[in-house]
């Protein structure tokens, strides 16, 4: 028996991989957060699998779960928002199985801030402009951001942040990048990327609250931060290069 923990990617049911999807079709068990994890999803699960809301269970509850299924020899998908690797609480599950010796296994899954880019029709790291993409959040009640992590020091070195868990501190945002970026920084917010109820607002640092006092929203967005979103010009890639490609594509391999 094993509990498979599987990247549901960020809404849309279709931006689940292929092995994701493989996965859910044959575990009888299936655990998922249900207000993020698009119910087309669980299409793909067997006919008659034990279908579990995780949103209303605590860790104990989930726990309990696992080691229902483990005693029955039920396989288990556990479905994730995006990717598993960041912000998935992930860890702390595999942390009690591996206490339990109860097998599991990662498939990674499209994340967030990648399915806002699309939205947006922007690559994020651009030739001298732009090469480093810091995803960050701010701090919680319930989840203080470790010393030295924060807004400030981040944007000191001028990379994009994305930012998320964050709509909700929008003026600290502001507060704390425009000093650093000045007013004129353009932003970026996607709201709830590849759902039918996408929303892209765009602006500065200087213009975004206003924007949003207009139709707020209230969860589920990236806000993206930087001189890197500007539309000013940048230079071509080296990849495609001629002399590049002289030089390093000629060659089998390279
Ligand atoms: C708990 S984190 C989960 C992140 C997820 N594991 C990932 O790979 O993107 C939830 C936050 O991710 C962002 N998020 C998740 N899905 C999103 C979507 N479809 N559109 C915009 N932001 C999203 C929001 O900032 C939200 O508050």
């Amino acid at each position: 028996m094993t509990v498979h923990f599987i990247g549901a990617g960020p809404g849309a049911a279709d931006l689940i991989t292929v092995r994701g999807r493989d996965l859910l079709a044959r575990c009888p068990v299936c655990l998922y957060a249900g207000s993020i994890v698009p119910a087309g999803l669980l299409d793909h699960c067997p006919q008659g699998a034990r279908l579990v809301d995780t949103a209303p269970l605590s860790l104990d509850e989930i726990e309990a779960e696992y080691v229902a299924a483990h005693e029955a020899g039920l396989d288990v998908a556990r479905l994730h928002s995006g990717d598993l690797s960041i912000w998935s609480a992930v860890a702390e599950q595999m942390r009690r199985l591996k206490a339990r010796g109860i097998a599991y296994t990662l498939t990674p899954g499209v994340p967030a801030f990648a399915a806002a880019a699309s939205a947006l029709g922007r690559e994020l790291t651009l030739p001298g402009l732009a090469q480093s993409l810091v995803l960050t959040r701010v701090s919680g009640r319930a989840s203080p951001m470790p010393g030295g992590e924060t807004l400030a020091a981040f944007g000191a070195s001028g990379a994009t942040l994305a930012i998320h868990l964050a709509i909700h501190a929008l003026g600290r945002v502001v507060a704390e990048l425009t000093p650093l970026y000045g007013p004129d920084c353009p932003v970026a917010i996607v709201a709830n990327a590849s759902w039918p109820r996408e929303r892209i607002v765009i602006g500065t640092l200087a213009t975004i609250e206003a924007q949003l006092a207009r139709e707020p929203i209230e969860r589920t967005a990236i806000i993206f931060a930087g001189p890197g979103l500007s539309d000013a010009g940048h230079r071509e890639s080296a990849l495609y290069d001629a002399a590049y490609q002289r030089r390093f594509r000629g060659r089998e391999g390279a």
